[in-house]
């Protein structure tokens, strides 16, 4: 074991329902990062992602596409592991919930529960969300709809086996109050105890309306249901429990780094299932924001709508891993949502990385070359300009570490570009070429000369983490590609004394961002539409559309909902009967542009009451992108629509 003890990270294990987006790639890059950096501190790291294979979407994706579920996510799957390998992310273990090791383990894990008394059979009764593969109750939705997703969800009732979350209800707010490291930030953890405290149900683990997952041991009619199956995955890759070994070596987790969504999942069901199972627990789970495209989560459906690329693939080959990664890192505030945009990445790659870093390398070892024939002189004078230099150089790594420590990867990035902004100022204050027209200056231009090259070693072991490609470039240049990068070299100013330095390309090319916004517009908008199948909810037989009773109706009246801002609430005609109709489309349509239009009615919906006035039927509408439209029609109302 390393000196410094080991050091476990885990990403979400990816739904390989389609490929990834920049969005996925960004908490990847993260952990990435960090995993790196433990490496290079001492640490002996575990870096685990993988991907969540089971569950109903992709069952139903695979079946429109004709293909086994297996057959599917095996393609998917495939292109996500290349697409680590082309971004060098250095994971020591990928786990997919298909594999017999995970499947096994987890049918373990069930079993320690339900041995323990925390497992019983029910009946599940909810709202579900089939995309997102989650029950909702009544009060969670929003406009009616997912609040995750915001689409429609269907009731659901079925036989189903329970997890007695609710029993772990007192450990969970001991747990966050006594250990706050637990969860971060503070605003994360208040919502966390607010969610256990308004009273935590029991969980729902199990499923029998698909069998696209591990069977529950004891019942083979059902499926073990997702976050059961892909939380454990962070264990059962560690050989729980049939490998002690491996698993003592590395659990309890340092941290599971994931998006802010399923947070919940991670700070309370993950920790009650481990109690469940007398598992230790993570030492950490932190939250990340989200990479948002117009106000949105970036999505590959809704950049197909705009000018943005948000396919990695597409990026790094245009302007290389080190680019992409350093502006994911550097851009956004961990814990907090940003914007992503072509252009602010584009600039981002320009002024940071051509400009500053580029500049700074290309400078220094033409120079050298230029006035030391290419070897890099001893610093025989000092003056307060050179020890500022000295001070900055010398003191970045461990502001470097204290940023990194509270996974501000974005300030670790800003204490390395002030180390090499610094050194750019420093060229312009020493002019060295007014230096080297003044033979009695030659000492003075010397130790420009050696104080640049050590402020470049530095910097090369500072970023090597973050963009070890381009660390290995510089360090190419400046003659040190035989050396190891070692963390602790980057604490002193004299290393550089007689190394031979080589001009090389430029490491960024300066990028002209109009040119590139236009190319980037362009290859977002495919020349052939291709017949891309649409993602839809699982078939129905003709039986099941027949029992809709569809009616065209006249809207003759329209309010807003005087309890709700977002229903609007209708009169509606329909033949020789009026009944009212409420919809969640305030914020579509004022009441007034509604009144005279004729609308399509599911007339033998149950009625149901929205905020305390009943409503019988649903209006439908369509989706343009940005509103909703009414779907109309000229008929007669009270006519059947089919
Ligand atoms: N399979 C579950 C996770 C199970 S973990 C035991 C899942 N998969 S996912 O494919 O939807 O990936 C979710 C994760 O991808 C998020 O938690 C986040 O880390 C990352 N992101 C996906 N879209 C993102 C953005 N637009 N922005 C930032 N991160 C994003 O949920």
């Amino acid at each position: 074991m390393s000196k410094k003890g080991t050091y476990y990270i885990t990403t979400p294990i990816y739904y390989p329902s389609s490929n990834l987006h920049v969005g996925h790639t960004y908490c990847t890059v993260m952990a990435d990062a960090m995993a790196r950096f433990k490496r290079l501190c001492g640490y002996d790291v575990h870096f685990l992602t993988g991907t969540d294979e089971h569950g109903q979407k992709i069952q139903t994706l695979a079946e429109a596409k004709g293909v086994s579920p297996q057959a599917y996510v095996d393609e998917v799957v495939d292109g996500i592991k290349k697409l680590w390998a082309t971004m060098e992310i250095s994971y020591d273990d990928f786990i997919r919930t298909t594999e017999p090791r995970h499947v096994e383990r987890v049918q373990k894990i069930f079993m320690q529960m339900y041995e323990n008394g925390d497992i019983y059979k029910g009946e599940y009764e909810g709202l579900y969300c089939t995309p997102c593969e989650s029950f909702w109750t009544e009060s969670q939705l929003v406009n009616g709809c997912c609040p995750d997703c915001g689409r429609p969800v269907q009731p659901a009732k079925e036989e189903a086996y329970f997890f007695k979350l609710s029993k772990y209800a007192d450990k969970l707010l001991d747990l966050f109050e006594n250990t706050p490291e637990f969860l971060q930030p503070e605003s994360r953890r208040n919502e966390m105890i607010a969610f256990v405290k308004q009273g935590l149900e029991d969980l729902c683990i199990s499923r029998s309306t698909f069998d696209w997952g591990i069977p529950v041991p004891i019942d083979e009619k059902h499926v073990i249901y997702v976050w059961l199956d892909a939380l454990t995955n962070y264990i059962t890759a560690l050989g729980y429990p049939d490998q002690p070994e491996e698993f003592d070596k590395y659990w309890p987790a340092n941290v599971h780094l994931v998006g802010k969504e399923i947070v919940r999942f991670h700070t309370i069901i993950w920790p009650a299932m481990l109690m469940s199972a007398g598992i230790p627990l993570p030492k950490q789970v932190l939250g990340h924001g989200w990479l948002l495209l117009g106000g949105e989560k970036v999505s590959k459906s809704k950049a197909a709508k705009g000018n943005d690329v948000v396919d990695p693939v597409i990026l790094i080959e245009r302007y290389g891993i080190d680019a992409l990664k350093y502006f994911l890192l550097r851009e956004y505030t961990f814990g907090q949502d940003g914007v992503f945009t072509n252009e602010v990445m584009l600039k981002r790659m320009n002024y940071d990385l051509a400009n500053d870093l580029g500049n700074l390398v290309s400078r220094t070892v033409s120079m050298i070359e230029k006035y030391c024939g290419g070897s890099v002189p001893m610093a025989t004078t000092s003056d307060e300009i050179d020890e500022d230099l000295k001070a900055i150089a010398v003191g970045a790594a461990s502001k470097v570490e204290e940023q990194m420590d509270k996974f501000a990867f974005n300030m670790a990035m800003e204490e390395i570009w002030i180390l090499v902004r610094r050194a750019n100022k420093y060229i312009d204050e020493k002019a060295p070429w007014v230096l080297a027209k003044d033979e009695s200056k030659k000492a003075e231009l010397d130790t420009v000369m050696h104080n640049l090259a050590e402020a470049i070693r530095i910097i090369s072991i500072l970023i090597y983490p973050f963009m070890h490609t381009t660390s290995k470039e510089i360090r190419k240049q400046m003659g040190l590609w035989f050396a190891d990068v070692v963390w602790e070299d980057a604490f002193t100013f004299e290393m550089m004394y007689g190394e031979q330095v080589k001009k090389g390309n430029a490491i960024f090319p300066r990028l002209d961002i109009e040119k590139e916004l236009e190319e980037l517009q362009a290859l977002n908008k495919p020349a052939e539409p291709a017949n891309i199948l649409l993602e839809l909810k699982p078939e129905i037989v003709y039986e099941d559309f027949d029992k809709l009773d569809l009616r065209v109706g006249t809207i003759i009246k329209a309010e807003k909902h005087p309890k709700a801002d977002k229903l609007l609430v209708f009169q509606v005609k329909m033949g020789t009967e009026t009944r009212q109709v409420i919809s969640g489309v305030a914020e579509h349509f004022k009441p007034e542009e509604m009144v005279g239009k004729k609308v399509v009615v599911v007339a033998n919906l149950k009625p149901r009451a929205l905020r305390g006035m009943e409503s019988k039927g649903m209006i439908l509408f369509a989706d343009n992108g940005e509103r909703l439209e009414i779907v109309t029609t000229t008929a007669e109302d009270g006519n059947a629509v089919s």
